[in-house]
C-alpha cells in the first residue's frame, strides 16, 4: 500500500526574517512495505516541536550547524527532522510495534521513515497530553531545568531575570525559580504576555520590553539591588541591560539569542570591564548535554505537575500546513509557551 506524504521544506536559503512564503508542502508517496530485517519503521505524526533554533538551519553558513548533529543544514528540498510524538504504523524493527507511542526526531510532515540507530525511544505518556512530551517534559523542560540548575547555580533568594519569559523555557525557568525562594522578574513582548507571568504564572513582576526605550534604565527599576542571574533567551541589547545591572559573581545562562537569529547587525556588545570587575560567570549551554539530569528533571518536574504546583503552557495549531505560520510566529512573538502543531490525533 502506498499513502501521500506530506511534509514541509524550503524553497530558497533563508538568511534574514523567515516568511510563510518561503516554505512549501511537498508530496512524497510513501510505500508501507519495508524490507524484512531492514530495522526500520514508520510512524504516523501526531505532534512536532517548533523551535526557534530551526532558523540557524536554513541560513546559507551558521556557525551552529556544524557545532552539533541537531542542527545540521537543510537544504532547499529536503524535510525538517524535529523533536515529536509519533505512533508505529509499520515496524521491521524487533525493539518497536505496531502502535506503540514513540518519541524522539521525527519529520515536519505526516509520516517519518527511522532508520535503526534513529533517536527515539518508546514512552507512556501517563496521564498527561502527548504534547507535554514536546514541552514542560521534554527538550523545553530539560533546558530550562539544567539551564537554570546546573548552569545558573541558583541559592534561595537570590533575584532572577527571564527574557522571553512567557516563552516555552522562559515561562518554565521562572517557576523553578519561584518553587526555589527566588526573587523573579520576566520581560515578554505583548500586555496579554505580561499580565499572564504576573497573575497566572507566579513572577514577581514581568514588563514588556517593547514599550521600554532604555533597557538598563527598565532593569534598573525592576532590580534596584542588582540581578543575581539572567537567564538569557534573546541576546543582543537585553543580555547588554542586564550585563550592566548584574550583581558581582552574578551568573548569566546564555540559552538562546533569538533577536540575533533573523539578522547580523542586531548583535550585542556587553560590556567586558562588567564582566571582570563584577566576576560575572557567562556560560552558553546546549539542552542535550544535560542528559545525565534527564531522570531528576523528569521526576522532579512530574511531582510538580501532579501537585499543581507548575503550570505548562501550550500554544497548539493544527496540521502540517499550518507549520510555516506557527514557525515564523516565533520571531513575531505570536505564541504563548510552547509551541507545538497537532498532525493528527491519536
Ligand atoms: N540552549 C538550548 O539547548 C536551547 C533549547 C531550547 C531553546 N533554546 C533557545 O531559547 C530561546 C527560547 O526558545 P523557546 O523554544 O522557549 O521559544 P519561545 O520563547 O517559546 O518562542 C520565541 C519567543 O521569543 C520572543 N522573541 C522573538 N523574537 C524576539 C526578538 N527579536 N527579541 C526578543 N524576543 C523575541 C517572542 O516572545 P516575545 O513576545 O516575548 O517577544 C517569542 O514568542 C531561543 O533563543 C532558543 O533558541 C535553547
Amino acid at each position: 500500500m502506498e499513502l501521500n506524504n506530506r511534509f514541509i521544506t524550503i524553497k530558497n536559503p533563508i538568511d534574514g526574517a523567515a516568511e510563510e512564503s518561503d516554505f512549501e508542502i511537498k508530496t512524497d508517496s510513501l510505500s508501507l512495505k519495508l524490507d524484512p530485517g531492514s530495522g526500520h519503521i514508520i510512524l504516523k505524526n501526531l505532534c512536532v516541536s517548533i523551535d526557534p533554533y530551526q532558523i540557524n538551519r536554513i541560513k546559507r553558513y551558521s556557525s551552529s550547524q556544524s557545532a552539533s548533529n541537531f542542527a545540521v543544514r537543510i537544504a532547499p528540498g529536503e524535510a525538517f527532522d524535529a523533536y515529536g510524538v509519533a505512533k508505529v504504523v509499520v515496524s521491521e524493527n524487533p525493539e518497536y510495534e505496531k502502535d506503540d507511542l514513540v518519541v524522539g526526531l521525527i519529520t515536519w510532515g505526516d509520516y517519518t521513515v527511522v532508520k535503526p540507530g534513529g533517536m527515539m525511544r518508546k514512552f507512556d505518556p501517563m496521564e498527561f497530553p502527548l504534547s507535554y512530551y514536546l514541552g514542560i517534559l521534554g527538550f523545553s523542560g530539560l533546558t530550562a531545568y539544567a539551564g537554570f540548575f546546573e548552569v545558573c547555580k541558583p541559592k534561595k533568594g537570590e533575584k532572577v531575570f527571564v527574557s522571553a519569559a512567557s516563552g516555552s523555557v522562559g515561562h518554565l525557568v521562572g517557576q523553578y525559580a519561584k518553587l526555589l525562594g527566588c526573587y523573579v522578574v520576566g520581560s515578554a513582548g505583548s500586555r496579554e504576555k505580561v499580565a499572564l507571568l504576573k497573575d497566572k504564572i507566579g513572577f514577581d513582576d514581568a514588563f514588556n520590553y517593547k514599550h521600554e526605550t532604555d533597557l538598563k534604565a527598565t532593569l534598573k527599576r525592576y532590580f534596584p539591588d542588582g540581578i543575581d542571574i539572567y537567564f538569557d533567551n534573546v541576546g543582543a541589547e537585553m543580555l547588554e541591560a542586564a550585563v550592566a545591572n548584574m550583581n558581582i559573581f552574578g551568573r548569566v545562562a546564555v540559552c538562546g539569542v533569538i533577536s540575533e537569529y533573523t539578522g547580523r547587525k542586531n548583535r550585542s556588545a556587553p560590556e567586558m570591564l562588567d564582566v571582570v570587575y563584577k566576576r560575572i560567570k557567562m556560560q552558553g549551554f546546549l539542552a542535550a548535554d544535560f542528559m545525565n539530569l534527564y531522570e531528576d528533571f523528569i521526576s522532579t518536574t512530574y511531582d510538580h505537575l501532579r501537585n499543581g504546583k507548575i503550570q505548562p503552557l501550550e500554544d497548539i495549531s493544527d496540521g502540517v500546513e499550518s507549520i510555516p505560520s506557527a514557525f515564523v510566529g516565533l520571531f513575531r512573538g505570536d505564541n504563548i509557551g510552547k509551541k507545538v502543531v497537532r498532525i493528527s490525533e491519536e
